[in-house]
């Protein structure tokens, strides 16, 4: 278990960035431990848990104040079962004793202004859309952040979308209102030991004044998470590169979120 902030910045990077010399505190340390977590122990999670979340949640800054955003909390296993199937079966969703369902939400907001008589006109937009997504982003790693913070284990669910509009129809969402993704949450099956997942170098993500692309810093990354890959056990053939081309493949053909969002989201 690490405890010096270079311990932490040295398993996040699979390498040691000793110039760090700052005093760690308890922020950076949830901040730099994060994991996803995919077991979970069959316990649930204590009263007001969950609300705690929300306020860490709703504390994030939103675009404008507009606030458009909304989660639903599902416990209920049955229905976890079934948005399990339409994720591509991830039993994290049935295991976790809490899911939570991010929403970009303008419905809400247009109702509020319909009963003001205010002008609704833009609310549909892609613009707004965008906003939304990234209200409801900024809300939920908030709330990952409480969690972790609180000694829970979290993993996002993105493949909620697979099945948007069956998503849409479990959680009766009107239209204005797109499953953004999932969250897991519970406590973290200690039998499951899971490593801290090493991320791209400095190099490759920070530019300073300008953009520069480091390709020789993609390069010392493919051969830190092979390491990663072989060390997990973790079931992933060639380079991190080729993973992520194989993930991008799977996703190429997928049509129906756009549909959904025409019919659904930026259309009135
Ligand atoms: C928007 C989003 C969607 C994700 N969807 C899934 C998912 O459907 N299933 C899953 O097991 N992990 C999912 N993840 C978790 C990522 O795989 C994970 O964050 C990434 O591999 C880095 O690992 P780490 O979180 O342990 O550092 C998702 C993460 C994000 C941010």
């Amino acid at each position: 278990m690490p405890h010096t902030l270079s311990d932490l910045l040295s398993e996040r990077y699979g390498k040691n960035l000793a110039h760090l010399d700052f005093e760690l505190n308890s922020t950076l340390e949830t901040l730099l431990s994060h994991k996803s977590i995919r077991h979970y122990l069959d316990k649930p999670l204590p009263d007001g848990a969950l609300e705690l979340m929300i306020a860490a949640a709703q504390s994030a800054a939103s675009s404008s104040n507009l606030q458009l955003w909304s989660v639903v909390a599902i416990t209920n296993a049955e229905r976890k079962q079934r948005l399990s199937e339409l994720a591509n079966n991830q039993s994290q969703i049935t295991q976790a004793p809490l899911f939570l369902v991010w929403l970009a939400d303008v419905s809400r907001l247009e109702k509020i202004m319909i009963k003001d008589n205010l002008d609704t006109q833009g609310l549909h937009q892609l613009d707004l859309f965008l906003i939304a997504i990234i209200d409801a982003a900024l809300a939920a790693q908030n709330a990952v952040i409480a969690a972790e913070a609180q000694g829970y284990g979290t993993v996002y669910i993105g493949a909620l979308r697979n099945n948007v509009a069956r998503v849409s129809a479990e959680l009766q969402l009107p239209n204005g209102v797109f499953p953004v993704f999932g969250l897991c949450v519970g406590y973290p099956n200690p039998e499951k030991k899971i490593g801290v997942k090493p991320r791209l170098s400095q190099e490759s993500v920070l530019h300073k004044e300008v953009y520069q692309p480091n390709e020789l810093a993609i390069d010392a990354y493919n051969d830190v998470m092979t390491t990663f890959y072989q060390q997990q056990k973790m079931n992933v053939e060639g380079t991190w590169a080729k993973h992520c081309s194989d993930r991008i493949q799977a996703r190429a053909t997928h049509s129906e979120l756009q549909i959904f969002l025409e019919n659904k989201f930026c259309k009135k």
